[in-house]
């Protein structure tokens, strides 16, 4: 079949060739946003007097139909024609005749496709921020639940210090707040306008760009037209951004997996978000955060890939950047899908607050405030640190935990020590006692609570 590039060619291309140089089976994805940019260019084209009103009117009746045939999946792709760009410029040209091929007059496929690219992960960015606030969401409803429930906090995943439920998983709800901020402030080098460029110099047609960029809500166009179609940088940024974000899900999700096993025993998963063992009957396998945590590697791998397509590109488009697409195309389904089971994930899981309470009550974890009272009553903390540290040791020998050593043996170590220690030691009274601006005292926990609503509200306004 005659290519639309063909006048120059004396042979057919090779098939091999052909299936090895087309990129239809995957930026078919694009073919929407390419009949948008299309239909803005046309108009531009008209406006400016390049081609006449009923061309323009022709050809954006012709492109209309298409877009119809492609929303019912209808419209049929070839190879021979190796990209979305020129498959849908050879229907055009079937369905109307010679005039669509006025569509492609002061445009390039290399701009074309910089503004395919813009404006799909325009549309996406949106909807991931959206996606992202669903959990941001889920995480409140279960922290604003378990602001008083009590489990030890971990260091070196050893128990540390006891810690409110709540400011743990908030701890989380601000990893995806900068996630999406990051996102927000991506969309200032998404929302700019590549088409226009033309293959790399610009046209010599009196083309108005801005006009263009009104049409498809870009705040900006590209200021330099090689630039316009060598940039890839908003493509590595959304999957930084990502990756970024894929490594936080991937954090929670090993908690959860660590939470549910039997030796903690501090979650269960709902039983909708499990599946079983096919010889195990009694296993019930938390494969939707392992897969969560799995999948972190395909979106730090599409980054890697396309840092290292485009490191070594002399400017301005070279075909390499063909494969910018798969990628992201990828990633965008990763987080898309990822999102999407976190949220409920989160929401429909059981907090076991009695095994929590028991792991705080069957701990050290309370040692620092032993350390810390003797702080109050004039010691250094050094000093203070070496003596509990002995107490420790001795109630390890004895095998007993800090609540349980008698005042007699209190005072043997430090003449310092009354009565009131025990009120001290309480779990609540010690996760209380952390009432410093964004510790874990219930008081601070319930303020931050407040802070991320206010702070969920204003986005979704963005
Ligand atoms: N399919 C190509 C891509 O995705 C479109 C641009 C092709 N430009 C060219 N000069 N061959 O990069």
């Amino acid at each position: 079949m005659a290519k639309l590039w063909g006048g120059r060619f004396t042979k057919e291309t090779n098939k091999l060739v052909e299936e090895f140089t087309a990129s239809i089976e995957f930026d078919q994805q694009l073919a929407l946003e390419d009949i948008k940019g299309s239909l803005a260019h046309v108009q531009m084209l008209a406006e400016c007097e390049i081609i006449s009103l009923e061309e323009a009117d022709t050809i954006k009746n012709g492109l209309e139909t298409l877009k119809k045939k492609i929303e019912n999946e209808e419209l049929e792709y070839a190879v021979e024609h190796e990209d979305i760009h020129m498959n849908i410029e050879k229907h055009l040209i079937d369905e109307i005749g010679t005039v669509g091929g006025k569509l492609h007059t002061g445009r390039s496929r290399n701009d074309q496709v910089a503004t395919d690219m813009h404006l799909y992960l325009k549309t996406k960015t949106t909807e991931i921020i959206q996606l992202v606030e669903q959990v941001q969401h889920s995480i409140l409803v279960q922290s604003k639940a378990n602001v008083d429930t009590i489990l030890p906090g971990y260091t070196h995943l050893q128990r540390a210090q006891p810690i409110s439920f709540a400011h743990h998983l908030m701890a989380y709800f601000w990893m995806f707040e900068r996630d999406k901020e990051r996102l927000v402030d991506s969309l200032k080098r998404v929302n700019v306008l590549p088409l226009g460029a033309g293959a790399l110099a610009g046209t010599t047609f009196s083309i108005n760009r801005e006009r263009v960029a009104e049409i498809l809500e870009f705040d900006s166009i590209y200021p330099n037209s090689m630039d316009a179609v060598s940039d890839r940088d908003f493509i590595l940024e959304f999957l930084s951004i990502a990756s970024i974000m894929m490594t936080h899900i991937s954090r929670l999700s090993e908690e959860m997996v660590i939470w549910s096993s039997q030796e903690f025993g501090f979650i269960e998963l709902d039983d909708s978000f499990c599946t079983g063992s096919s010889i195990m009957p009694q296993k019930k396998n938390p494969d939707v955060p392992e897969l969560l945590r799995a999948k972190t590697g395909r979106t730090y791998g599409n980054l890697m890939g396309l840092l290292t397509v485009l490191k070594g590109l002399p400017l301005a488009y070279n075909k390499d950047m063909q494969e910018d697409k798969e990628g992201m195309f990828d990633t965008v389904k990763t987080l898309d899908g990822s999102l999407k089971l976190l949220a409920p994930m989160i929401e429909t899981m059981t907090v076991n607050t009695g095994a929590m309470r028991k792991a705080v009550t069957e701990d050290y974890s309370n040692a620092t405030d032993l350390a810390d009272y003797l702080v109050t009553k004039g010691l250094p903390f050094r000093e203070a640190h070496a003596i509990i540290g002995q107490i420790v040791l001795h109630a390890i020998q004895q095998k007993k935990y800090l609540l349980d050593l008698n005042l007699e043996v209190y005072q043997e170590f430090s003449p310092l020590f009354e009565e009131d220690i025990y009120e001290v030691l309480a779990p609540e009274n010690v996760v209380a006692a952390r009432n410093s601006t964004g510790g874990t005292g219930q008081t601070q926990v319930k303020k931050q609570i407040e802070l991320a609503e206010t702070k969920l509200k204003s986005v979704e306004k963005v």
